[in-house]
């Protein structure tokens, strides 16, 4: 018997490799896991994230995450971990996000997400471990005026962050194609907001954040003088954007169900999954409700529409009822009370001080 079957009979949880684990959804999916019984690795390189949150959660679950700081492109690193660990799952967070980055330095992002996402599949099929959840985004669909969106609506990103998460879905739908025993789920997250419940753990954008929701948080904690709401014109009930926003802790509720899916008799072996609530809120309605919840309010004026927003978007929610047996279940109300415990306890974020 090897000496990693010796680890394994002694370990006898699960493993999941979870790239980019130290940012905000990997971070909160990490906790949702390690509750459900998986023993989690991270590999994160900290270019967006702050190694504190390790300490978060070990507080919130009782137990360290095992951490290996490291890029995604590193193929000695992915070997050494594949090396190391049985690892029985994958899941690929490791990515930057910034539509507008993309726009400005589009090879950094190709770089990033595409060849990080290369080098992963590359070292798991050295490894022969062949499941994988990859972290894709509704950025993957064409500008539509049909809702909701369900995941046979057009695609048709409009910029190089979305376009970057559409050439990874179809690299791994490839690789499944072309090798067998590869099981992929790739889940199209909506608008993720809110932390989690303790107020330790949260979202914690470098510099002004470019969302709604860190926004209004800002604003609130004082950080920003007010709030510029993108367009007031748009054909929605109040004339504001509208979006699917998706509390963190369901949207990590969905990564633990998607891991349990894999594998399953009946599972495709690559699906695409919509992760949101199919229900939209417009800019106002958020504002509002995290008015309501903080008891702070948030001045806000209304400028241009800001390039390349539309005016709806919310997911169609079937397919991830029925085939991870998961909806998410928490309120808007949840979602800004979350938010504000953790942005009201941590004005400046994991890094402390405010700028
Ligand atoms: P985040 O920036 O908080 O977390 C991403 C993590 O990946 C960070 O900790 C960063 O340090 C790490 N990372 C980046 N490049 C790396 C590399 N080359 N090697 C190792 N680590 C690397 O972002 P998030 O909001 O937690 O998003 C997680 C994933 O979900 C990303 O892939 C993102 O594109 C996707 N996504 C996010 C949203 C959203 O609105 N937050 C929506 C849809 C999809
Ligand atoms: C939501 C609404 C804005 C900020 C982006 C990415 C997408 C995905 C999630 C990763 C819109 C309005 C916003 C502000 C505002 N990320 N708004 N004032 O644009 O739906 O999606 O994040 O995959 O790829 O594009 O989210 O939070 O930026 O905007 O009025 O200061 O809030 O116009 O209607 P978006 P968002």
């Amino acid at each position: 018997m090897t000496v990693k079957n010796n680890r394994r009979k002694a370990e006898l949880m699960p493993i999941a490799l979870l790239t980019g684990a130290t940012g905000y959804i990997g971070s909160h999916t990490c906790v949702e896991l390690m509750t459900a019984g998986w023993a989690v690795v991270i590999l994160d390189n900290l270019c967006n994230s702050s190694p504190v949150v390790l300490d978060r959660i070990a507080a919130i679950t009782g137990q360290r995450p095992a951490f290996v700081e490291g890029d995604v492109r590193d193929r000695d690193t992915l070997n050494r971990i594949f090396s190391a660990h049985i690892i029985d799952a994958v899941i690929h967070f490791a990515g930057l996000k910034s539509v507008g980055e993309s726009i400005a330095e589009p090879l950094r992002y190709y770089d990033n997400n595409v060849t990080g996402t290369l080098c992963l599949l590359e070292a798991m099929q050295a490894h022969d471990m062949r499941r994988i959840v990859f972290s894709s985004s509704a950025t993957v669909y064409g500008m539509t005026d049909v809702m909701p969106l369900t995941e046979e609506s057009p695609l048709g990103p409009i910029n190089p962050y979305g376009r970057s998460k559409l050439i990874v879905e179809q690299m791994i739908g490839d690789v499944v194609v072309a090798s067998p025993g590869w099981q992929a789920m790739l889940l199209r997250y909506f608008n993720p907001v809110g932390a989690h419940a303790s107020g330790t753990m949260g979202e914690d954008p470098v510099g002004t954040p470019n969302n709604l929701m860190p926004y209004i948080a800002q604003v609130a904690v004082g950080r920003h003088p007010q709030l510029n709401v993108y367009g007031g014109d748009y054909a929605t009930a109040d004339g504001t954007g509208v979006r699917d926003y998706i509390h963190v802790m369901d949207l990590a509720s969905g990564h633990v169900a998607a891991l349990n899916r894999l594998d399953r008799p009946g599972t495709r072996s690559r699906s695409c999954i919509n992760l949101g609530t199919g229900t939209g809120h417009t800019v106002l309605e958020m504002l509002r409700a995290f008015e309501a919840t903080s008891g702070r309010s948030v001045p806000y004026r209304i400028v241009e529409r800001r390039p390349g927003d539309c005016a709806s978007c919310y997911a169609a929610v079937t397919r991830a009822r029925e085939l991870l047996g998961w909806q998410a279940r928490r309120d808007l109300r949840e979602m800004c009370a979350d938010t504000w415990r953790w942005q009201s306890s941590n004005p400046g974020g994991y890094r402390g001080g405010v700028e």
